[in-house]
């Protein structure tokens, strides 16, 4: 049996810096809070419970001194304002990429213009650069959505960092047959492109792939759903979920891992795995 791992598999350099700078401050102060999961991986956020972070959905869950945790994903700029007014310790773990977007909003807002962000809506990142701009960017998610871009004013265009780069670039086509007023940041993050192109390589060298990663992880079902193309594929959260005896009879398998998903539940598996077919 032959196990192939992904070159780029598991945690991005964001996520990575936010639970690693997150972990350094729970060994200081077990009495830290999250707005919001710090990730979507379960078992690594029962961890970070275990050592003491709480997560709450809003500033008025805590009180003056309390100590909360921005998340890679980013905040609106209110929630700094509101928590300077709380009286609140803020350890900001924004994704430095994120922080960019967040200051190019800024930036363009000030000088007049309309922001349009590329990307999901409903995504905590997106909300979060909205509130860089007062809440009024555009957001576009398909190429319906461009009915909302008109001729006459000026834009200034971001996308959300893990927005697929074949749709980003068919909407930014889209948008300059309708406005030639229009400054371009194509932000999307490369972590979320390598993933994908090794998951793919791997995939198309082995007979069946294990992808790890949250059920919710919407980066780990992009790649669920890249390798499928090419082999058998299972999605599982940790080695519990694997039935091995399912893959006892194929020669070679790879793996993959979403961008947060913790090296220590992709050894797991690997482990676990290696010690099956070593029996
Ligand atoms: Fe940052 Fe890219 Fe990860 S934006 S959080 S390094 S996917």
């Amino acid at each position: 049996m032959e196990i192939k791992i992904a070159k780029y598999a598991g945690f991005c350099f964001g996520v990575e810096r936010a639970m690693n700078m997150a972990w350094e401050c729970l060994k200081k102060n077990s009495n830290i809070y999250s707005l919001g999961p710090l990730i979507h991986n379960e078992q690594a956020v029962k961890k970070y419970e275990q050592a003491g972070l709480k997560i709450i959905e809003n500033l008025e869950q805590v009180s003056t001194g309390d100590t909360v945790i921005i998340r890679s994903h980013g905040v609106p700029i209110d929630i700094y304002d509101k928590a300077k007014e709380r009286g609140l310790d803020i350890i900001d773990l924004t994704c430095p990429y994120v922080k960019k977007i967040q200051n190019i909003a800024k930036r363009y807002y000030d000088k007049g213009y309309k922001i349009v962000i590329i990307g999901d809506p409903d995504h905590p990142e997106v909300i979060g650069i909205n509130g860089w701009c007062n809440n009024e960017a555009i957001v576009i998610k398909k190429l319906e959505d461009l009915n909302k871009i008109s001729r006459n004013i000026s834009y200034c265009i971001v996308a959300q960092t893990t927005m697929n780069l074949k749709v980003y670039n068919e909407i930014c086509e889209s948008l300059k047959e309708i406005t030639d007023n229009a400054i371009f940041y194509n932000t999307i993050c490369s972590a979320t492109k390598e993933r994908q192109e090794s998951a793919i390589n791997t995939a198309k060298e082995v007979d069946v792939m294990i992808v790890i990663g949250g059920m919710h992880s919407s980066n780990t079902q992009k790649l669920v759903q890249v390798c499928k193309q090419f082999c058998k594929t299972y999605h599982i959260e940790t080695i519990d979920d694997l039935n091995i005896d399912e893959i006892r009879n194929y020669k070679s398998i790879g793996i993959t891992a979403g961008a947060s998903t913790p090296d220590w539940i992709i050894n797991e598996v690997v482990e676990n795995i290696r010690d099956y077919f070593n029996k």
